[in-house]
């Protein structure tokens, strides 16, 4: 059994229809997931109403489990877990391959998802700043101290001497993704601290204009969510968003994290 494949936007996104993931499906379903997953960047499948082995279980098709969370946001909480350009946890040495997120309760309206294709934006800067980019590492740290809570103060903001002083990974600003040989953009507004070499004040302006760019329409899709729909993303290759657009309403959803490996620098052709 393979799944239908059908893309949600031009450049980014697929939905996958015709499968029920509580039946026992050979392992060329789940290499057909495996690779509209590396190929799309984000993968959906709705009305898959599975329980907490089940989620394991189709989770561990694709790799090690590394995390595993509920996020539960209910009426009287104002902050949303995810609200802001990321991806997640780049400040590990070897962040993890792939998030999967599982709707449990959504709100009537709002709450949706938004991811943005990395590699599609990578591949529509011009070719010099791609060949400059391919030359440069950054430094990722948890600097503005993220965490797993829902609790209404923010931290204070960093300053500019806590961003250059902040110690963490050096990842390749481009890495490559080894299923589909694609080169793809990997800074993200949340873990980024600078580029390696470079003060944080020399690293924003080029920061910004890649986080502005990463973001344009085009490289951008939205999922609305339904109990029982999953999106399935490679967090190589994408950053996503999550909507806080739905206060006094119950959302949660269940997590989970795949272990990933050191990012292998992609290198000019
Ligand atoms: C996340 O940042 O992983 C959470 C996304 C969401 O809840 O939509």
């Amino acid at each position: 059994m393979l799944p239908e494949v059908h893309k949600t936007g031009g450049l980014i996104g697929a939905e996958l229809r015709g499968l029920d993931l509580t039946a026992d499906y050979p392992d060329e379903t789940y290499e057909a997931i495996r690779q509209a997953w590396a190929e799309h960047g984000v993968v959906f499948l709705r009305d898959q109403h599975l329980n907490a082995e089940q989620r394991e279980a189709f989770a561990s098709r694709f790799g090690a489990i590394r995390v595993k969370q509920e996020l539960r946001k209910e009426p009287d909480q104002t902050r949303a877990i995810g609200e802001g350009w990321h991806t997640d946890m780049t400040c590990f040495d070897e962040p993890p391959v792939a998030t999967i997120l599982f709707a449990q309760d959504v709100p009537l309206y709002g709450g949706d998802t938004q991811w943005a294709g990395m590699g599609p934006a990578f591949e529509a800067l011009s070719p010099g700043l791609r060949a400059t980019l391919l030359g440069l590492n950054a430094i990722h740290s948890n600097v503005r101290k993220l965490g797993l809570s829902y609790e209404q103060t923010d931290p204070p903001e960093p300053s500019i001497a806590d961003y250059d002083a902040a110690a963490g990974p050096v990842h390749p600003v481009v890495r490559l993704i080894p299923e589909t040989g694609r080169a793809v953009l990997y800074v993200n507004p949340e873990f980024t601290m600078r580029f390696e070499g470079w003060t944080r004040r020399e690293s924003l302006p080029l920061l910004r204009y890649l986080y502005e760019f990463g973001v344009r329409p085009e490289f951008v899709t939205r999922f609305t969510w339904a109990p029982g729909s999953i999106a399935f993303w490679d967090n190589r290759q994408v950053w996503h968003f999550a909507v806080n657009d739905y206060q006094g309403q119950r959302r949660v959803m269940n997590r989970i994290l795949l272990a990933g490996t050191k990012p292998i620098p992609a290198v000019a052709p």
